[in-house]
């Protein structure tokens, strides 16, 4: 590592110890309408008019729920419709979505290469976990899983912006090679995730997905959390991640394992994964 790096990378690090970073700022129409869903009995028409309120939102939402993920046999032309078609939660999680998109992006050229990479793997993670929940026999809620797997690594997002917000105010000279960024992910994302997601206020059992998907001792009871940190290697092993790792064998996980998750399924979920560039777009 050369010294501009050395130097780059105490940088960051002091940066991330010292500062009070509030930023990204999760979406507060997205929050609303999870708040909404967390309730006993959610209603419908709050979500709906959380949506319509805003028109940027609304036709977002709309070109989502027509999109070919969906496969509609006709056209979803209003919000209630698309409640009524899709259901609820699914509408909350393309809320989300739409809204979660505007926080991966950026103007250096390096971090939004990576932003986008992010957002294609948070996407496919996402979908993969959903899948998973879907089809396993276990009781996991594949609009929660969506929801975890989308999420999960929020620290990454955190540290781009970070290190791009240190180049643009010229505390750093230059953007860290792609080394040293990898070195303070590894080292950080669970942790500053899980600070962000307890910002947010999101619900806990998210925050601990955040915090423990790749931690090497992990409650196994936890099921939301096997699905994602299953979706997630999956992702990796397909190329849907920052770094490729091939060599995986899936079916020789411990998630696979806790979840009874077959050779064949495993297939199928890479597959299925090829649909996230529809949503990722
Ligand atoms: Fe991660
Ligand atoms: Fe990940």
């Amino acid at each position: 590592m050369s010294k501009a790096e050395g130097q780059s990378i105490v940088a960051i690090f002091e940066y991330l110890a010292t500062k009070d970073i509030r930023l990204p700022v999760f979406d507060r129409t997205a929050l609303q309408v999870q708040q909404e869903l967390t309730k006993q009995e959610p209603d419908q028409r709050v979500i709906e008019n959380l949506i319509v309120c805003d028109q940027t939102l609304t036709s977002q939402v709309l070109k989502v729920a027509n999109s070919s993920f969906y496969k509609g046999l006709s056209e979803i032309t209003t919000v209630r419709n698309a409640i009524v078609r899709l259901g609820l939660k699914e509408v909350a999680n393309i809320v989300t979505l739409v809204s979660h998109r505007q926080q991966f992006k950026a103007t250096d050229p390096k971090a939004h290469k990576l932003m986008n990479a992010l957002w294609r793997h948070s996407v496919a993670c996402g979908i993969g976990a959903k899948w998973l929940a879907a089809k396993g026999s276990l009781d996991i809620q594949p609009n929660e899983a969506f929801f975890a797997g989308l999420l999960h690594d929020v620290g990454k997002l955190f540290i781009i912006t970070v290190i791009e917000r240190l180049k643009k105010s010229r505390q750093i000279e230059q953007m860290p090679s792609g080394a040293v960024i990898d070195e303070v992910i590894d080292k950080l994302h669970c942790k500053h995730g899980y600070v962000l997601m307890k910002n947010w206020n999101l619900p806990e059992q998210y925050c601990q997905i955040v915090r423990d998907h790749h931690a090497d001792d992990f409650d196994s009871e936890n099921y939301l959390l096997a699905v994602v940190r299953l979706a997630n290697q999956t992702c990796n092993k397909v190329g849907l991640g920052l770094h490729r790792d091939e060599s995986m064998v899936l079916s020789a996980t411990r998630e696979a394992d806790l979840l009874g998750i077959s050779d064949v399924m495993l297939a199928k979920l890479e597959i299925h994964l090829e649909d996230a560039g529809v949503l990722a777009e």
